[in-house]
């Protein structure tokens, strides 16, 4: 009998346990229960109830939002008033349009105490839906709601996620499952996951959601498929977001049976016009159409002797009358074997400069090559001040170790942000080129290519949910600090305990920088694994396209390392502004994290740090992978402040990076030794694989 009351006691446990353990589904939004009475009574005195008299949809969310929020923090349930009579204490919603809010931005919003009410103020719903996620992210970080008076506007029109989810369920360099649109099901099913995907972008202010991949299918034009799409803006709209497509420029010829795709030919543009019709009809409030052409294989009208505005102005055209938008991307590169591709988008963008229609976007990468681990700013930025441009980072971890590697990507995103191209002169920020306030632009959006799957934790690796996070936040405000983002999302996601916000958040502030050193350090770039882009293949010398090699960018010889851009190589520096060049163009001064970007730098030639090139270059390889064990210790500290389930989970990764980064350290290291021909400097030990092992180890990843 014991036995059996012992066995029934054991099972109860792992059942409780199991009911307890967070499987990261529910984000940075997980509204339990504040635990210290005190605080969780002083929140509940001011959060007695919500009201509103405006009754619009998103209005209607914001108070759904704020009830089930507020209910899971202060464990009572907190009503929605039809009639609040005078009552105080209470959270009143509101939409008016007067001197106060005229000031905001669209979508900006106030929340300030008022005779004893909390009252969130916008001229739009959407502002008022804003304003209440940030009430409750100030409850659920801790912070304090006593007298608050936060006034608060996106610098940035829209904040868009592009997703490059395929019609079939994949998803072009998505590591956390497959896409979380369901095209067979829809649209007659909506999968939950829909509603919660949008309350997260909601609640870091997204606006804006490119259903499907760059490589586009044109079939996502079909009516099938309008339907399909219509189905998820339904499901979005009360979120205040609206969905995009991707096209396929070839999409006349492909479904329409016109003779060609030419832009300029009548049949044409008149086939653009009706499909949009179509569109419009299912979606009043369609947002518009993102385009990838004449870009690896992918059609465009320079096939007809056109230019990139000729396409996208007649995208433009057909798309005005609904007040859509286009958003062309500028990430195009014509194999050139003699020339650099940093150079090639620039080369076919400049010229363009103020030929593009009043609603169309260029979308510029944060850097001239492809979202490596550290580039310096794409030379558009500041090149094209006629031409609105929008920024477009990588979320999902293409070059960032897919989903076994801890990479916090704010501090990424923030050095390309704040780089000075002083184009207007000094302080002609990126940050301030895409939020349009150097060049006067009013139309203007930065994009995040999404790291979300059907994996439960929405991103694989449960800390990359904070890149999504961080995005929302960043578009939303470029000014906020990757620090103060990190810790906001950290006491919503993982713990409070404050010794281990601080260790999350220095691990997390540091992970970049990191992953840096053990892959690319000093500005090495593009010599990662064919095709698949995980994994070390400085080796690379054949591929369908000289661009496409490891060798085309890292230049290894027995003088030196790193590619030649200054007016002696290929004068990709002769692209930026003078002082930009001054920056980056001396061999001497140019800072080490963009040495060999920009120089060929003798083996011997002795840096800033006081080492040789060879001697700082196969030390950060040796340090990246001691600060992975630095990481795994961190991470091990705080075990007694996270969930069981998340902290193996990260634990687990972690060591899979660690792994990883040894395959780097020794793969290059041995590599780059046939070059520099000298030893591994003490205090390191030469690897104890060979780079055949490591070729062979490798080359596991490619084999299918
Ligand atoms: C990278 C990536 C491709 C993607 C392309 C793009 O090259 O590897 O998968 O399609 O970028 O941004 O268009």
């Amino acid at each position: 009998m014991r036995y059996f009351q012992k066995l029934l006691f054991i099972l109860l446990l792992s059942i409780t346990q199991l009911a307890h353990a967070d499987d990261g589904y529910r984000l940075w939004l997980k509204f339990d229960p504040i635990a210290n009475v005190q605080q969780r009574n002083s929140y509940a005195q001011k959060c007695q109830f919500i009201y509103s008299d405006n009754q619009e949809v998103i209005i209607k969310t914001a108070q759904k939002e704020l009830q089930a929020g507020l209910t899971g923090l202060l464990g009572k349930k907190i009503l929605i008033l039809t009639n609040p009579a005078g009552k105080k204490g209470g959270i009143i919603l509101q939409i008016i349009q007067n001197e106060q809010t005229n000031q905001l931005a669209e979508d900006g919003f106030i929340i300030r105490e008022e005779n004893q009410n909390i009252v969130i103020r916008s001229r739009s719903a959407s502002g008022v839906l804003y304003g209440s996620f940030a009430l409750l992210r100030q409850i659920q970080s801790g912070s304090s709601i006593a007298q608050l008076n936060i006034t608060d506007s996106p610098k940035i029109k829209y904040r868009m996620l592009n997703h490059w989810d395929n019609p079939l369920g994949t998803i072009e360099r998505g590591y956390a499952g497959s896409s979380l649109w369901k095209w067979y099901e829809l649209p007659e099913v909506i999968d939950q996951r829909y509603i919660d995907y949008a309350r997260a972008n909601a609640s870091i202010g997204i606006n804006a959601v490119v259903l499907n991949n760059v490589n586009a299918s044109a079939r996502f034009l079909t009516k099938e498929y309008i339907v399909k799409v219509k189905a998820l803006a339904d499901v979005f709209r009360p979120y205040g977001i609206k969905v995009f497509l991707s096209l396929n420029f070839a999409a006349p010829k492909l479904l329409g049976g016109a003779k060609n795709s030419d832009p300029m030919a009548p049949e044409v543009r008149n086939w653009w016009k009706n499909v949009t019709k179509d569109i419009y009809s299912a979606i009043p409030d369609f947002g518009g159409y993102l385009v990838k052409a004449n870009s690896e294989g992918e059609p465009g009208p320079q096939d007809f002797g056109r230019t990139h505005a000729d396409g996208a102005n007649m995208l433009a055209e057909a798309i005005a009358p609904y007040k859509g938008i286009v958003i062309w991307r500028a990430f195009v590169y014509a194999a050139d074997p003699k020339g650099d591709r940093f150079k090639e988008a620039y080369k076919d963008f400049k010229p363009l400069d103020g030929t593009f229609a009043s609603n169309v976007l260029v979308q510029v990468k944060n850097g001239p090559i492809d979202f490596q681990s550290r580039e310096p700013f794409h030379p558009l930025f500041g090149a094209m001040p006629k031409t609105p441009l929008a920024m477009e980072f990588q979320l999902t971890q293409e070059y960032l170790g897919f989903s076994t590697n801890l990479v916090y990507e704010a501090p990424l995103f923030k050095e390309c942000l704040e780089s000075d191209t002083y184009s207007n002169g000094k302080g002609s920020t990126i940050a301030k080129i895409v939020d349009g306030s150097v060049d006067n632009h009013s139309l203007t959006a930065m994009a995040g290519v999404a790291n979300t799957g059907s994996d439960r934790n929405w991103t694989g690796h449960l800390m990359s949910q904070a890149n999504w996070y961080a995005f929302g936040r960043l578009a939303w405000n470029h000014s906020l600090s990757s620090e103060l983002i990190a810790s906001e999302w950290i006491k919503m996601t993982l713990t409070q305990e404050p010794k281990a916000v601080a260790t999350i958040q220095d691990l997390m502030m540091k992970s970049r920088e990191i992953y840096v050193d053990f892959t690319t350090p000093l500005g090495l770039h593009h010599v990662m694994g064919q095709n698949i882009h995980f994994g070390p293949e400085p080796w690379l010398e054949k591929s369908a396209r000289p661009d496409w090699t490891a060798i085309y960018y890292h230049r290894a010889d027995s003088v030196g390392l790193g590619f030649d851009r200054t007016a002696q190589g290929s004068n990709a520096l002769g692209l930026y502004s003078k002082e930009v060049q001054a920056q980056w163009g001396n061999p001497d001064t140019c800072p080490l994290p963009y040495l060999l970007w920009f120089h060929h730098v003798s083996w011997n030639k002795k840096l800033s740090s006081g080492k040789t090139l060879w001697n700082e270059f196969a030390s950060r390889y040796y340090e990246g992978v001691k600060s992975v064990e630095w990481m795994q210790k961190q991470w091990n500290s705080v075990q007694s402040s996270i969930d069981p389930q998340i902290f193996a989970d990260v634990s687990g990764r972690l060591a899979a990076q660690h792994r990883e980064a040894l395959n780097w350290r020794d793969a290059c290291v041995l590599y780059f030794q046939q070059y520099s021909k000298q030893p591994i400097p003490r205090p390191y030990q030469a690897p104890t694989r060979t780079l055949d092992e490591m070729k062979e180890i490798v080359r596991i990843y490619q084999l299918k």
